[in-house]
């Protein structure tokens, strides 16, 4: 796996610190995600709900989009901590985007007693759709024109 016990463990402790300020009113579930850049910043995010509960954002997402953001585009490492044993997976949707910005990433999944799963996200999302999807597709077509 990826990252050093030194990265392993900065990322937890962002993630954790985070996750206590997600605002999750409806669900009580709370979750704090921290993901690293190649350039070695860190991002964290905690989930946020809303009313309209379909426009909730993950944390992981809320991560991604505060790493975006900052100019910071590609991924190595994304920890994610919950209070659930065994500790949850990103859901489908996170594991996309965080698909979209790495190459070769590595989860961290962690519960609030300890226990810290390793895992790639390659495993857990094979043959992901990506960014040369649709771009190869929009090469095409500007070739033909
Ligand atoms: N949630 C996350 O933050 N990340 C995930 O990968 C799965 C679910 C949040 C969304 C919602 O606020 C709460 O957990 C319950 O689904």
């Amino acid at each position: 796996m990826g990252l050093s016990a030194d990265q392993a463990q900065k990322l937890l402790e962002r993630a954790m610190e985070v996750r206590p300020r997600a605002h999750a009113p409806y669900s009580g579930f709370l979750v704090g995600a921290a993901v690293l850049g190649t350039d070695g910043r860190i991002f964290a995010g905690a989930n946020v709900e809303v009313s309209s509960y379909s426009h909730t954002c993950c944390a992981e997402r809320v991560a991604v989009f505060s790493a975006v953001s900052a100019g910071c585009v590609s991924l190595v490492g994304c920890a994610v901590v919950t209070d659930s044993t065994p500790p949850a997976p990103p859901c489908g949707a996170c594991r996309q985007v965080l698909s979209d910005f790495s190459q070769d990433m590595e989860l961290l999944l962690a519960d609030l007693g300890g226990r810290v799963d390793r895992v790639l996200l390659a495993d857990m999302l094979p043959r992901a759709f990506g960014p040369d999807d649709v771009l190869g597709k929009i090469r095409e077509r500007r070739g033909g024109e």
